[in-house]
């Protein structure tokens, strides 16, 4: 009988086997993949892991805080807080195409984890919470027309360049699996639930140009829309849910006054593995409620708009 603690007992003996006395670093994200990962190896290697926390100025609110707290306070891992925000702001300052913004952060991710996995010494194996659906889907569009459509900066690229040798326990594994590994860990469930959280971070929920009052806006108007559907206790039905930040300002009446501020868009999607996603039907008063919260409670935002598209043909993204 295949179940998970069976599953556990076989990764830790596999990656004590494949690693041995040897060093290992990690890219931690924040998200659940790379979370349990680590859990799962640090449970197998212990100190032989050392956790790189690469912080892009493009999380969500209070994301950084609670990653550092939660790895380096509550598990003791050793972990190197990478604030590096000034770095990927610079160089995305003016760019607006989906996929440059990817290659850019993806090859400064790669400067800046090299840079700080330099402290670690002579690491030889990096960690990578690398998920069967990742591996699919790099595959099935490398080789295909010539758009890649989308550049994960955590397949890929990093290994060879550093002369690393990889550790990915997470390879066989649909998401829901890893979240019931996560559990069989002991990670919080608060952790365990969290929604998905691509690599490129807020650059690609803020189509067009990236600036740091879009950021900010975007950080806030967020906020609000996750606390209404935690508060709502929609938050375990849904995959993915967000804001995105709209490149377009509208008019709108406030008081006595005319204001032109951005326009949003909330996304909230269901789905088994990311790869197809039907929109989450929220009530009319949900959305009415959320709508009149975020511009009375973010200033910026003057207009709220709900993304009915299905993944096909919509992404789950908007970039
Ligand atoms: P899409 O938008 O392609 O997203 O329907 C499917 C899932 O992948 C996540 N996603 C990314 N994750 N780097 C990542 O690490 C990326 O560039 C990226 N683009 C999308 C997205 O959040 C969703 O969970």
């Amino acid at each position: 009988d295949w179940t998970m603690s069976a599953y556990r007992e076989e990764a830790i003996a596999a990656i004590r086997e494949q690693v041995g006395d040897q060093k290992v670093i990690c890219g931690l994200s924040g998200g659940v993949d790379s979370s349990v990962a680590a859990v799962l190896i640090h449970e197998a290697i212990g100190d032989q892991l050392t956790c790189v926390f690469v912080d892009h100025g493009l999380l969500r609110k209070g994301e950084a805080e609670e990653v550092v707290k939660m790895f380096r306070d509550h598990y003791n891992m050793p972990l190197i807080h990478a604030d590096e925000q000034e770095l990927f702001l610079g160089a995305l300052d003016g760019v607006s195409d989906p996929e440059t913004k990817r290659k850019i952060i993806g090859k400064l991710f790669i400067d800046v984890f090299q840079k700080h996995a330099k402290e670690v010494g002579d690491a030889t194996f990096l960690a990578q919470g690398t998920l069967y659906p990742d591996v699919i889907e790099s595959v099935s569009f490398s080789g295909g027309p010539s758009v890649t459509i989308k550049s994960h900066h955590n397949v890929g690229g990093l290994p060879e360049k550093m002369g690393l040798k990889l550790v990915e326990p997470l390879r066989e594994l649909f998401k829901d699996e890893v979240r019931e590994l996560g559990r069989e860990l002991g990670l919080p469930p608060s952790f365990i639930g969290r929604h998905p959280f691509p690599g490129p971070g807020l650059a690609i929920r803020c189509p067009g140009e990236i600036t740091r009052e879009k950021l900010d806006i975007l950080r806030e108007a967020d906020a609000v829309y996750i606390d209404q559907i935690r508060r709502h206790n929609l938050y375990d039905e849904i995959w993915q849910a967000f804001v995105a930040i709209l490149p377009v300002r509208t008019v709108g009446v406030m008081g006595d006054g005319r204001t032109y501020d951005f326009a949003c868009a909330l996304r909230a999607v269901t789905s088994v593995d990311g790869m197809t996603a039907d929109y989450y039907p929220f009530t009319h008063d949900f959305l009415g409620e959320t709508a009149t919260r975020i511009i009375n409670e973010v200033p910026g935002i003057n207009r709220v708009t709900y993304d009915i598209t299905s993944k096909p043909p919509g992404t789950i993204e908007w970039e």
